[in-house]
């Protein structure tokens, strides 16, 4: 079943530089495709907006000064069961506890710098992708 996700490289990995090794990963898997891809730095109100369900959490305050501490890379990657296989591709949320060979077991350790984001249901990527490309859905 060919599906649209959309997936950020959050800034921590574009300032580490991994822009190339995780699109590389990304890209290798068979069927899927990148459809649009951007350099954006995210501002608080797009944030608030992606990260609203979690406004009461503690990590809500550091989450979004990290969010909007530097470019991420926001991305639609369309292809086969691709919202499942992404949020594999990226591991679990603590790094620690993602198994080697994901992205966020071979390069976290940190939960708040957890280098990726890719949406987790198939509602949560038509409302995600409809606020981060407005003019592309
Ligand atoms: S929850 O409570 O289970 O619904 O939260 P979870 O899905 O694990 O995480 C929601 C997003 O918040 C990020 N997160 C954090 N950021 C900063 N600090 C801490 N401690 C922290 N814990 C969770 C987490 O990475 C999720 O963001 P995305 O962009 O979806 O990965």
């Amino acid at each position: 079943m060919s599906q649209r996700t959309l997936v950020l490289l959050k800034p921590d990995a574009v300032r580490r530089g991994l822009i190339g090794e995780i699109v590389g990963r990304i890209e290798s898997k068979a069927g899927w495709a990148i459809t649009a891809l951007e350099l954006r730095t995210l501002g608080r109100p797009l944030l608030e907006q992606h990260y609203g369900e979690h406004a009461d959490k503690p990590f809500y305050p550091p989450l979004m000064e990290f969010m909007t501490s530097g470019p991420s890379v926001v991305m639609v990657v369309e292809g086969e069961r691709v919202i499942e296989g992404m949020r594999a591709l990226a591991g679990p949320t603590d790094p620690i506890a993602a198994a080697p060979g994901s992205i966020r077991g071979d390069f976290g350790t940190i939960v708040r710098e957890n280098l990726v984001h890719a949406s987790d249901s198939e509602e949560s990527a038509e409302r995600e992708l409809k606020l981060f490309f407005p003019e592309a859905v």
